[in-house]
């Protein structure tokens, strides 16, 4: 199985990308980093906890991490998440501790303890306690498989700014030290998981799994009205869940090897993800940049995975 922490601020779709990780024996969960993005740390890392605990995972190291980006004020979206991040059921407040220690520190020493390249980063959040371990650690780079990160946009271009999507607007310098890094990175952009959506039908049959089932489904319920009201989408789009099923399943993706770095400057588009697509720069691809999923491949996987764990 492959080795990965995911360093994660939940939202609705981060806990559907947990619950798939942890429905996947193809994957090996050592543990959670918890970062500020969709909520404050403090709410974020009480939702990895819940999540942990209905995912029947008690036992899983879940670390907080930073609570807030490398610079200036953490910037939330509650109007996306609701009030506490994951709004849309009534669960029962966890009973598992944290993790003691910084998830910064367990990025690095999980690196530099497991075999050299036998460890994935899937971040699905800003990458502020990723930067701040490369940063403090510059050893652990190489030492890393890869990043597989939902972040960027290129012909979708912003949700927050018309520039810039979420994760990398909330800490564009610790997305532009990331890029610059010289990690291999994998982009699941707005481009791919804009069509990553929820229909009525997967909602419904969701709903009757069992208690996972009905969560996932009254998240994706909550939080697909902003996407309908915002962009007419058909349903709530599982931007994170991507970023996982990359790992699953490749071949339900394709993009190309392209350079990508982030905008920290510009009045108009700090946070954005700037993609050579046609090759104009002579700049050296640095990330694979995803721009299309098969979307119905997508969902039964997430069917499959998530009733097994219904089912144990
Ligand atoms: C990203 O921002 C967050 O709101 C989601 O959890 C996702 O990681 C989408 O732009
Ligand atoms: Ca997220």
């Amino acid at each position: 199985a492959q080795k990965i922490i995911i360093d994660t601020d939940p939202g609705q779709d981060d806990a559907v990308a947990i619950l798939l990780a942890l429905a996947s024996p193809e994957l090996e969960l050592l543990g959670l980093t918890v970062v500020a993005g969709n909520v404050p740390l403090e709410r974020t890392l009480q939702n990895a906890l819940t999540v942990c605990e209905l995912g029947g995972r008690p036992d899983l190291p879940v670390h907080a991490g930073c609570d807030r980006p490398l610079k200036g004020a953490l910037v939330t979206a509650e109007h996306v998440h609701g009030a506490s991040g994951l709004d849309g059921i009534e669960l029962p407040a966890p009973t598992m501790q944290p993790a003691p220690g910084h998830a910064v520190d367990f990025i690095i020493e999980t690196l530099r303890r497991e075999p050299a390249r036998s460890v994935t980063l899937v971040a699905i959040g800003p990458l502020t306690n990723i930067a701040t371990a490369f940063e403090r650690a510059p050893d652990i780079i190489p030492r890393l498989r890869r990043i597989v990160l939902m972040g960027g946009a290129w012909s979708d271009l912003g949700n927050v700014t018309p520039a810039a999507e979420f994760n990398i607007h909330v800490d564009p310098e610790a997305a532009a030290l990331v890029f610059g890094s010289g990690a291999e990175i994998v982009v699941l952009p707005l481009d791919a998981t804009h069509r990553a959506l929820t229909s009525r039908d997967w909602t419904e049959a969701m709903r009757q799994t069992g208690p996972v089932g009905r969560a996932v489904a009254s998240w994706t319920s909550f939080y697909e009205r902003f996407d309908r009201a915002k962009y007419g989408a058909g349903g709530a789009p599982l931007h994170d869940p991507c970023a996982v099923a990359w790992l699953i399943a490749p071949d339900l993706f394709s993009g190309r090897r392209v350079n990508v770095e982030i905008e920290t400057e510009g009045r108009l588009t700090r946070g954005m993800t700037v993609v050579d697509w046609w090759e104009v720069t002579g700049r050296p691809p640095n990330a694979l940049f995803i721009r299309e999923v098969d979307r119905d491949g997508l969902f039964r996987l997430l069917s499959t995975r998530i009733a097994s764990l219904d089912r144990n």
